[in-house]
């Protein structure tokens, strides 16, 4: 039901590193981290890059839509500058070569597909071929505990990245747990439900559980609210502190 590890770093390192970069990557993995979370979004030319954001300005420098830029574009842009000098020139990440990275050393990867608004479509196929491909070898050998777990918010998505590539699992990340939430689960063939740790109610972390879904949490960071979710059933989590909760955290 959960075959992954039970705590990944939030966006690549947390906080303790510029999000959705290899630098966080690395920090995380000098925290003992061999898994995490992360966004992923198309640029102009449909290829996928890693970013939380649609627009720039917060963590890459610029204006404007990721839409409206050619993925080597961003791949030359900054995203280390605005967490600290020590961090300045770090790109943003292609998509297929940070997923390539995080295989080759092992870091299991819950990938959010996180399309610019009105490219949901395309975002879910594009992301899930590329991770079918890179994992082709893992899936036909049934080292399913490898594989990534693909979610998002966006059920649109989810459903094309279903149809492009089935053999690679999704989860239904929603905010909060809604009463009609197994019916769109059971829909996008999902195995897990991704959500907000402070609209979860022990109540629903049963229904969620007693009807078979893995179940993970965003994101947590302090250590009694983690031991009380798993205490709850919840399979996992991410956190942006994983200085206070590491990977052997339970
Ligand atoms: O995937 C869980 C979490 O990352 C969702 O929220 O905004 O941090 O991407 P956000
Ligand atoms: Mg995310």
């Amino acid at each position: 039901m959960w075959p992954y590890p039970r705590i990944l770093a939030h966006r690549g390192g947390g906080t303790l590193a510029p999000e959705n970069t290899l630098a966080g990557v690395r920090r995380g993995m000098e925290a003992g981290f061999r898994a995490i979370e992360f966004d992923a979004m198309l640029a102009r030319d449909g290829v996928p890059v890693v970013l939380h954001d649609p627009t720039l300005g917060r963590t890459v420098a610029g204006r404007g839509s990721v839409a409206d830029i050619d993925a080597l574009d961003l791949a030359a842009r900054d995203a280390g500058s605005w967490f600290g000098p020590d961090y300045a020139g770090e790109p943003v990440p292609l998509f297929a070569e940070f997923a390539q990275y995080c295989k080759a050393h092992g870091v299991w990867m819950n990938i959010e597909i996180k399309p610019v608004p009105g490219h949901d479509v395309q975002t879910g196929t594009v992301v899930a071929r590329l991770a079918a491909a890179l994992f082709a070898d893992e899936i036909r050998a049934g080292r399913v505990e490898r594989v990534p777990l693909l979610s998002s918010f966006s059920e649109a998505a989810l459903q094309a990245a279903r149809d492009a590539a089935p053999a690679v699992p999704r989860a239904w990340l929603t905010s909060s747990i809604p009463p009609d939430w197994e019916r769109r689960a059971r829909a996008l063939d999902a195995v897990a439900i991704h959500t907000d740790h402070k609209r979860l109610t022990a109540a629903a972390a049963a229904q969620v559980k007693a009807a078979g879904f893995g179940l993970f949490c965003y994101t947590v960071n302090a250590p009694a609210r983690a031991r009380e979710l798993f205490g709850w059933g919840v399979d996992g989590l991410c956190t942006d502190r994983i200085d206070l909760i590491p990977p052997d955290f339970c």
